[in-house]
């Protein structure tokens, strides 16, 4: 069913802001595939989290490629802010924005695209544009903060993802993101999901490389 290989996006939402540079250093010796970037404006969820001289100031060392997660209304004209630093930059659906057209100026600018999908967004609402990304993130937990738990429930979206990938043809990586651990990303894969974001559960951990490893499951 996969077509990519398991991947984990630590969230550097989780990790101490006062020490940044030296907590990336610590995801990529630990062996992070890429580094996942939260971007909330505090109107399209209820939470300020950076923008984009902290997404500056993560590329400026990290090795790892930067996965951008805008959880902003208006992505359509935020999203070239990010783009000399981002090499994928997702965008909700619900943000209000015409998303074919915001999908393509993300490629034409030269970043992947990535598609997000809030708990409450069926997946029937990203069916339109499954030809146009190379990514679709479904929400494990209500945007907004790290250290929620994970919404088994949407496990059903994750299969209907990987479903049509297959029978459209389609090579769009499945991204999870919100409460994932060991378990739930061996739960989440289990379902079809191939990019595994991971805040508290590899921040948090004594070992690091370990966690990682594990939420990878190898
Ligand atoms: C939640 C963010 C997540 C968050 C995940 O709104 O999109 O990326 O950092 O954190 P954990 O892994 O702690 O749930
Ligand atoms: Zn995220």
């Amino acid at each position: 069913m996969s077509v990519h290989p398991v991947i984990v996006a630590p969230s550097v939402l989780a990790c101490d802001f006062g020490r940044l540079h030296e907590e990336i250093r610590r995801a990529d010796a630990a062996g992070a595939d890429w580094l996942h970037l939260d971007v909330m404006d505090g109107h399209f969820v209820d939470n300020i989290s950076f923008g984009p001289a902290f997404v500056e100031a993560a590329a400026k060392v990290a090795k790892a490629p930067i996965d951008v997660h805008l959880m902003i209304d208006h992505p359509d004209h935020y999203f070239p802010r990010f783009i000399k630093n981002a090499s994928n930059i997702t965008v909700h659906v619900e943000a209000g924005h015409d998303v074919a057209k915001t999908l393509a100026q993300i490629r034409e600018a030269g970043c992947a695209c990535g598609l997000a999908l809030r708990p409450a967004t069926p997946f029937e609402s990203a069916v339109p544009f499954l030809d146009q990304i190379d990514l679709l993130l479904v929400m494990t937990v209500e945007p907004g903060f790290g250290g929620q738990p994970f919404m088994q429930e949407m496990m059903p979206k994750v299969k209907a993802a990987a479903d049509a990938r297959q029978q459209l043809g389609l090579k769009y990586r499945i991204e999870v993101d919100g409460g994932i651990g060991e378990k739930t990303a061996a739960i989440s894969v289990a379902h079809g999901a191939d990019t595994l974001v991971a805040g508290t559960s590899v921040f948090g951990a004594p070992d690091m490389a370990d966690a990682i490893r594990k939420v990878r499951g190898h």
